[in-house]
């Protein structure tokens, strides 16, 4: 069965719309990902899909049951982080976790027995008796998805869950997604990191203007664009865009101190550039080829033509 099923999903704010048409199947075990750029309309569809916000159009399964019929019954099966957290700021970090965990029905052991767990795990427990209102952005947010995890939802759902943190509190969010996938939760998450996409999710749709303009696994997606590949090139001296036109070149991008040469043949390319620095003669200082990015094909599918 697929965990998510959303169906012709459509939501307009007065002249915005916001969400247009978008269905997705998301089958169980895998980390989906949405990816697109601000205001592509990520959490429009989360809301939808967690049930907060009613659409104009269209309508979501999760395991099976309706969301807007049977809300109740649908978030039990959902652990959701939505874009602006909502832990108590006035109670401390356990007791977040263990109303939640009541307001999920789990019994007094059980509550105490995993929120002792989940505190350990994302590195709260010294904290756990601190009011949350003195946490730190990123505690918070590990707050926030500590409550989201206490039932062990069958499915995971997070609107960016790492904008913002540091690299400490980033990896203890990325390891609690992993560990709770590993044992059997279905994630749908949203970002904007491409690095985070390509490194933690199975399948990806980017999202654009309230549409859905790919869907695929990172792999797939990649490897769409044939002209993504590039040649990274540092010369002794500045060089202008004009030492890049050749056949095969798509186009030249100044990264910091080198050029980004994107190209469909890296070989050609890198015979090209050796031949122009020799005939000029420049020095090549440093140079590298590269696979198609996942930043290349977002980049072609979310730039306005
Ligand atoms: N409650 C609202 N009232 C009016 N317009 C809204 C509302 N919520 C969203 N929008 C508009 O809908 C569009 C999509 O917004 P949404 O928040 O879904 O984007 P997003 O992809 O989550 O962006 P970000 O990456 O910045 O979080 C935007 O143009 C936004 O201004
Ligand atoms: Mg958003």
């Amino acid at each position: 069965m697929d965990a998510i099923v959303a169906r012709n999903l459509k939501k307009s704010f007065g002249p915005v719309t916001a969400v247009d048409d978008v269905s997705i199947a998301i089958p169980e075990g895998g980390i989906f990902g949405f990816l697109g750029p601000n205001g592509a309309g990520k959490t429009t569809t989360i809301r939808m899909i967690t049930g907060v916000l009613i659409p104009d159009a269209g309508s979501v399964r999760v395991l099976g049951t309706d969301v807007q019929e049977e809300p109740l019954t649908a978030k039990m099966k959902m652990g959701v982080i939505p874009e602006n957290g909502t832990v108590y700021s006035d109670l401390t970090a356990e007791q977040n976790i263990l109303i939640t965990a009541k307001f999920f029905g789990m019994d007094r052991a059980a509550r105490e027995e995993r929120a002792f767990e989940i505190l350990e795990q994302l590195g709260l427990l010294e904290r756990r008796n601190d009011i949350v209102r003195t946490f730190s952005k990123g505690m918070r947010q590990r707050v926030s998805i500590a409550c989201a995890i206490v039932h062990s939802p069958p499915v995971l759902i997070l609107d960016e869950p790492t904008t913002g943190l540091d690299v400490y509190s980033r990896r203890l969010v990325i390891d609690t997604v992993r560990h709770m996938n590993r044992k059997g939760s279905t994630v749908l998450l949203t970002t904007h990191n491409i690095e985070e996409a390509n490194a933690l999710c199975s399948m990806i749709s980017i999202i654009n203007r309230g549409k859905i303009v790919a869907t695929g696994s990172p792999e797939k997606l990649k490897k769409t664009f044939d002209t993504s590949g590039y040649v990274e090139v540092s010369f002794d001296q500045p060089v202008g865009p004009s030492l890049f036109s050749a056949p095969g070149i798509t186009r030249a991008e100044l990264w910091g101190d080198k050029w980004r040469v994107y190209t469909d043949d890296p070989d050609k390319a890198v015979k090209h550039l050796a031949a122009v620095a020799a005939r000029d003669h420049r020095m090549i200082v440093s140079i590298a080829t590269s696979n198609p990015t996942l930043e290349e094909a977002f980049v072609q599918l979310t730039t306005e033509v």
